[in-house]
């Protein structure tokens, strides 16, 4: 009996948690594992060049939804995923992260009655202005099997009434990722490429709508960059819509040497610079995890974070979009660089692994 297996992914985030389950349902000859791509994300810069640097194989279908509103987005993604679920009749559909082809996915799967599986199910910022925090919510809520990152997570989930049989604790995937790619991104030299080796530089992305979408919030977080170009180079690489926003803006508004504007960066490039950093300041997810992974300090411009664990165990710390709080945060960060990298549960590169093993074999984590 072959298991069929439908992965879907669609933006950046996703490409890095679906290396390694794609890896381990490789290894299992009773399945056949099919990717589709829905193509939210589409530029090379934030797509093709992840799958090139993650080793994962081309999908082997693209829905070519690309941008647009909430809505349009989403449901394109449902008209165009619903025929193509129908077709391919799949035992399982694994939807990955928060991004909003993971939820249109999962409406899709659920309705069809396919069993659906969320790779990072549990986690919750609280914050219901935040696009993501409705999908998590919504993919949760329709799915079957739920594969948690962290303890944390697998409290939320218990605490809204999901039967414990459904949830498993098989860690986190982005970590296994970034095991995976460790020895290439050491060897990859980005910082000698940048001219910042040896420099103890600030690594900085932003991209979320409420630190770019208000000139005035994003004006005060160039000045604060600027600010802190004065003692160490800031390398940026600026995110698509950031980049839209600072022209509509017209920022930065004078060149600043220090401040190094760059494109999106590949996955083994941005690792490798984050590997040196002397701090990063972002709002993504990702970073979150792989600094606290790494014992690289960490500063998220956010109110509060779906990821307390990096912040309760890790080297994160969360501070609001204000320069006064950024800049005391990043000199507070550098002061505490921990000694050894700290150690947390299950983020130990055998969670894609684990996931295999709960939809081949049946084996529970908990
Ligand atoms: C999405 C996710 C976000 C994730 C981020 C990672 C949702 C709701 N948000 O945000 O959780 O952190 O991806 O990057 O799903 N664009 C391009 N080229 C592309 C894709 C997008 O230029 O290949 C530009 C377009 O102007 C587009 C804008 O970026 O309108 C936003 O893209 P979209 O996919 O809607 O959301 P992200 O901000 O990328």
């Amino acid at each position: 009996m072959t298991l069929t297996v439908l992965s879907v992914v669609g933006a950046r985030p996703n490409f890095m948690k679906l290396a390694p389950v794609s890896r381990a349902l490789a290894t299992r000859p009773a399945v056949r594992h099919i990717v589709v791509h829905t193509g939210q994300h589409y530029d090379a810069e934030l797509s093709d060049d992840f799958f090139r640097d993650l080793a994962i194989p081309a999908p082997e279908c693209n829905l070519g939804v690309g941008s647009g509103s909430h809505g349009q987005q989403t449901g394109a993604v449902m008209q165009r995923f619903e025929p193509l679920c129908v077709q391919l009749r799949p035992d399982v559909v694994i939807v990955y992260g928060d991004v909003n082809s993971t939820m249109a996915a999962a409406l899709v799967a659920a309705k069809l009655g396919a069993r659906v599986a969320h790779v990072e199910a549990g986690l919750r910022s609280r914050d219901w202005s935040m696009p993501e925090e409705i999908n998590r919510v919504v993919t949760d809520r329709v799915s079957d099997v739920l594969f948690a990152p962290s303890r944390d997570a697998v409290a939320n989930l218990r605490g809204e009434g999901v039967a414990a049989q459904r949830i498993h604790f098989v860690g986190n995937v982005m970590v296994d990722s970034l095991i995976a790619a460790l020895p290439t991104a050491r060897a990859a030299g980005a910082p000698a490429r940048y001219g910042v080796a040896g420099r103890p530089y600030t690594l900085v992305t932003l991209h979320r709508p409420s630190n770019v979408d208000d000139p005035a919030t994003l004006e005060e977080l160039v000045e604060t960059l600027t600010a802190l170009a004065a003692d160490a180079p800031v390398l940026f690489p600026v995110h698509p819509r950031t980049r839209a926003r600072l022209e509509s803006a017209g920022l930065p508004r004078a060149p600043n040497p220090g401040l190094r504007w760059l494109d999106p960066m590949p996955y083994l490039d941005m690792l490798s610079l984050v590997l040196s950093a002397g701090v990063v300041v972002t709002d993504s997810g990702g970073l979150q995890e792989e600094t606290s992974y790494l014992g690289v300090p960490c500063v998220t411009v956010r109110p509060g974070t779906e990821r307390p664990i990096t912040c309760l165990e890790g080297t994160n710390r969360l501070v609001p979009p204000r320069r006064g709080a950024v800049e005391r945060a990043v000199l507070e960060a550098r002061r505490t660089r921990p000694q050894t990298p700290p150690v947390i549960e299950r983020w130990d590169g055998e969670a894609g692994a684990r996931i295999a093993a709960v939809l081949c074999d049946g084996v529970r984590f908990d």
